[in-house]
């Protein structure tokens, strides 16, 4: 794993920024997959001001993200749909129907799991996979489990993450109790993964992740094994490693 620290967020975001900007020059048709949550933002504000300055193209690119709350429909302000048309799509020049958000409304969750993976595979795969982390480990939705979980798939949230993502919600009996993500499988099958994290309550994730244990338990220690793996991280998310 490469590890990169930073004082700010802001500095966190604009090196991610960096990263994704390299592979669109060197590929625009690249696959991205995309990440929700907060720590992310500022590396789209960065990619949305390298293209309004001319510098990034998105036209040929296209956008899998990795996950979406069940039961919210696209147009609903606290959906991964909305998240990302307000933080990014809106912002750019991506093809709207060159992204790709799972359905959290979809009649058969499973269904609509397998023809994800099946649109990412038959797009080429992941170029470049964006990753935030939740204080337990989670990557996507894919909370601390027994195994890890291939494909795209049905989840229940844990409490430590509806907690997290009530601030997002008017109150938390609002937060949805499951979610469509991506599965480990789905994460590792990308090209390159681009991990961010900040804030002193992710220090122990981030410790965990890279010094603890393989295992389902921290599902993101499980980038132990990737071959090209990119840690953006601020002093506060470093401090335990
Ligand atoms: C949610 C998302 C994750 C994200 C996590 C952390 O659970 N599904 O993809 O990494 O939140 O969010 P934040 O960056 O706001 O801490």
């Amino acid at each position: 794993m490469e590890i990169r620290v930073y004082d700010t967020k802001e500095q966190c975001g604009k090196a991610a920024a960096a990263i994704i900007a390299a592979q669109l020059l060197r590929k625009p048709a690249s696959v991205l997959g995309l990440a929700t949550g907060s720590t992310p933002i500022p590396c789209y504000q960065e990619l949305v001001r390298l293209y309004e300055e001319g510098v990034l193209d998105f036209s040929k690119a296209v956008s899998y993200n990795l996950d979406e709350y069940v039961g919210l429909p696209a147009d609903h302000v606290c959906s991964y749909h909305h998240f990302m048309r307000v933080n990014l799509f809106d912002h750019v020049n991506i093809r709207l129907d060159a992204t790709h958000v799972p359905s959290g409304t979809a009649g058969d969750i499973h269904e609509e799991g397998a023809a994800y993976d099946a649109a990412i595979a038959a797009a080429g795969g992941i170029d470049i996979q964006v990753l935030g982390i939740g204080r337990n480990g989670h990557i996507g939705f894919n909370e601390p489990a027994d195994s890890f979980t291939k494909g795209c798939h049905l989840v229940q949230l844990t409490d430590s993450t509806i907690d997290a993502n009530t601030r997002f919600f008017n109150s938390r009996d609002e937060v949805p109790k499951q979610a469509i993500t991506m599965g480990i499988g789905s994460i590792m099958a990308a090209k390159t993964v681009l991990l961010m994290a900040t804030g002193a309550d992710k220090a122990w994730a981030i410790n965990a992740t890279v010094n603890g244990e393989l295992t389902p338990a921290v599902p993101a220690s499980v980038l132990q094994t990737h071959h090209d793996v990119i840690l953006i991280l601020d002093k506060a998310a470093a401090s335990l490693l």
